[in-house]
């Protein structure tokens, strides 16, 4: 026997209500703020989340699932959507036509690491990225928009944390007094923040480790990193969010894993998840659009995890059942003929309908109906045929009557 691939999920059938209403609830609240779906391929060039992500990053270190990866123009399966979202607004000139866009996507993404609870190869995120503005409301709209869906999503107890990296030239700086400051230090770090240490000092910042944690929150060199602008910048953002009420914390450890992100960067928190406790994160990347070829534009975005947010939703109160569904029980190879022309005129008329396949008995038709919580059920057997009628019964009130075949789709909108 087969089994599915690890760190895959299959979404089966009874748990798709969950993710359907997740879906429905974004898609809503992204129309509410004005954005646009987009969807890119799930294959882009390796050297695009090489030159994006940063080749220090855990991703690009580790965690690529990639196609000849030798080859010059090695491909791979896209680890996120920010890189590929910014490469189709710079290749389909959105710049010019739409200038500032606001764009949303839902779909897979693909890591490969040790899967656990809330760590997974295959996952999926619900994500939006805005490119084409500095303007600090934008960061307040996205992290906003974060914690409306989260709302919507019936999540509470979640923290959301943030920080700002500063521009450029600020986070060089930060880098640099990083290295300075932790040089002496450096014995004591684990193994992997000695690595760090030279590839990118930032990363310590949010060292699980214990003893990195401890050196870390006596540094210095985190503070008074930001340039006046970046400064007045982040002070906007923050009056943004008194403004709208939401709740945050400041987190001056908070450096995010990837390369492109400059100035505010958040990550929303529950601690039900435990270990994985991320729900979502985002924030600014002013320097990518430029870096991978297109206009000198700001932008910033976020990403949920669609799984992360499954395990803690209390969304399964707001999930309504399917439409009414009719089921139609046939006896005999005659009714079952008339029965095949009824489904099809009443799903004409669109009315959700069904009929058993497996030449069940009646009493088993009738479980399985009930099994299928059907709200009415259709018999259709020699007796009906010969009065050219249909047995109907009301599987709510449990009432039974026979209905004339001309009046049944009118009998049916009246029920
Ligand atoms: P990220 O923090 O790497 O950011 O991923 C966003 C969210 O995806 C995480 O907070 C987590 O909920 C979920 N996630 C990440 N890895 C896994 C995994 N292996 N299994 C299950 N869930 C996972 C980004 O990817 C950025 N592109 C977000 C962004 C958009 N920044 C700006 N725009």
């Amino acid at each position: 026997m087969y089994k599915k691939v690890t760190g895959t999920k299959d979404i089966l059938p009874e748990e798709i209500l969950k993710w359907q209403k997740i879906e429905e609830i974004s898609r809503n609240i992204f129309s509410l703020y004005n954005y646009k779906e987009i969807r890119t391929p799930l294959i882009e060039e390796a050297a695009l989340f090489n030159r994006s992500l940063g080749q220090t990053s855990e991703i690009i270190q580790k965690q690529m699932f990639l196609f000849n990866p030798a080859s010059t123009d090695s491909c791979a399966l896209r680890p996120e959507g920010t890189a590929s979202i910014v490469r189709s607004y710079i290749e389909n000139n959105l710049d010019k036509t739409t200038g500032f866009a606001k764009l949303y996507y839902i779909g897979p993404m693909f890591r490969l690491e040790r899967p656990q609870k809330g760590r997974l190869r295959q996952f999926h995120h619900i994500g939006t990225e805005a490119i084409g503005s500095t303007d600090p409301s934008l960061d307040v709209e996205i992290i906003s928009l974060a914690d409306n869906m989260l709302k919507e999503f019936s999540i509470d107890g979640y923290k959301i944390k943030i920080n700002s990296l500063g521009c450029a030239k600020d986070k060089k700086e930060l880098i640099d007094n990083l290295r300075e400051e932790l040089k002496t230090e450096l014995n004591k770090l684990c193994p992997d923040c000695q690595v760090r240490f030279e590839a990118n000092p930032l990363r310590i910042l949010d060292c699980k480790n214990e003893a990195c944690q401890k050196i870390v929150s006596e540094l210095k060199a985190k503070k008074n990193c930001l340039c006046p602008e970046c400064e007045t910048h982040f002070s906007k953002v923050k009056e943004g969010l008194d403004a709208l009420k939401i709740a945050y914390e400041i987190n001056p450890y908070l450096a995010r894993g990837l390369d492109y992100y400059t100035g505010t960067v958040f990550e929303i928190t529950h601690e039900a998840l435990g270990a994985q406790d991320a729900l979502g994160a985002g924030g600014r990347y002013n320097n990518l659009v430029k870096e991978l070829g297109g206009p000198d534009v700001g932008a910033v975005g976020f990403a949920f995890g669609v799984e992360r947010l499954l395990l803690i939703t209390e969304l399964e109160n707001r999930i309504t059942a399917s439409k009414n569904l009719i089921y139609l029980i046939t006896l005999g190879l005659e009714a079952k003929k008339e029965g095949l022309k009824l489904l099809n005129n009443l799903r004409e008329k669109g009315m959700a309908s069904d009929t058993d396949y497996e030449n069940k008995s009646l009493k088993a038709s009738m479980r399985k109906a009930n099994d299928l919580n059907a709200r009415f059920v259709l018999i259709i057997g020699d007796d009906e045929l010969k009065k050219d009628v249909v047995t109907l019964k009301d599987m709510v009130s449990g009432e039974q009557k026979e209905i004339k075949q001309e009046n049944l789709i009118e009998s049916l909108k009246i029920c």
